[in-house]
C-alpha cells in the first residue's frame, strides 16, 4: 500500500524545496508482514515486551480491529501508532489510541503529530466522533499541543 503523504509544519507555502524533503513525514497502515520490523521502535515505549510477545499481542488484538500505523521520513521508519475502534454506550463509536512512539533521535520534528493526524482522519472516515487515549504524564504537553484536553473520569485498575 503506498504511503499517504502528509506534510505538517510549517505550511507548505512557507517551505523551501529542501525543507519539504526534511520535513516530510509519510504515514500508512502496516501490513502484518511488516509488524516484526517495527519492534525496535515499539520497545522504546514497551520495554517489558520481547519481540515474540509483541507479535503475539498484536495478532490477538488485531482480531478486535487493532492496527499499526507507521511514520516514515525519507523512506525510513521513524515511528509507530497502535489504534483500535471502540463503541460504548457512553462514548459512542470512537477510536482508542493505545500506543504511539517516535524513534528517540527523531522526536520533536512532527512525527507524532503526523501519526495522530492519520489516526484522526481515519476515525472521521469511519464515522467516529472522538479519539480517546491514556496519556503518560510526560506526554500530556504533546497531546495538548495537538488539541487534546484532559478529561476528568478517573482511570482505575486492579491487578489480578
Ligand atoms: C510523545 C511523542 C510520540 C511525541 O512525538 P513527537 O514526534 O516528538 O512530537 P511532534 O514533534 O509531532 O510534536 C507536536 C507538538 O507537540 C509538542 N511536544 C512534543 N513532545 C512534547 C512533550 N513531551 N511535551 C510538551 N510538548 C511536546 C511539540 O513541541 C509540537 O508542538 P508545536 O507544534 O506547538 O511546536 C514522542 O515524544 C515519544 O515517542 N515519546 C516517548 C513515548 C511516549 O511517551 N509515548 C506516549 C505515550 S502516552
Amino acid at each position: 500500500m503506498p504511503p499517504s503523504s502528509a506534510r505538517f509544519h510549517p505550511p507548505m507555502n512557507d517551505l523551501q524545496s529542501d525543507d519539504l524533503q526534511s520535513d516530510d513525514v509519510q504515514t500508512r497502515r502496516l501490513e502484518p508482514r511488516e509488524w516484526a520490523a517495527v519492534f525496535p521502535i515499539v520497545m522504546q515505549l514497551r520495554p517489558g515486551l520481547d519481540a515474540e510477545q509483541f507479535l503475539d499481542r498484536v495478532r490477538r488484538q488485531s482480531h478486535g480491529g487493532y492496527e499499526l500505523v507507521g511514520a516514515y521520513r525519507n523512506g525510513r521508519l521513524i515511528g509507530v501508532l497502535g489504534m483500535r475502534p471502540v463503541h460504548t454506550l457512553v462514548r459512542g463509536p470512537h477510536l482508542h489510541v493505545d500506543d504511539i512512539v517516535i524513534e528517540e533521535s527523531e522526536r520533536r520534528a512532527g512525527g507524532g503529530r503526523a501519526l495522530m493526524a492519520y489516526a484522526e482522519a481515519d476515525a472521521r472516515a469511519r464515522g467516529m466522533t472522538a479519539v480517546f487515549l491514556d496519556a503518560r504524564p510526560e506526554a500530556i504537553g504533546f497531546y495538548q499541543a495537538i488539541g487534546y484536553e484532559l478529561h476528568t473520569t478517573p482511570s482505575m485498575k486492579k491487578i489480578l
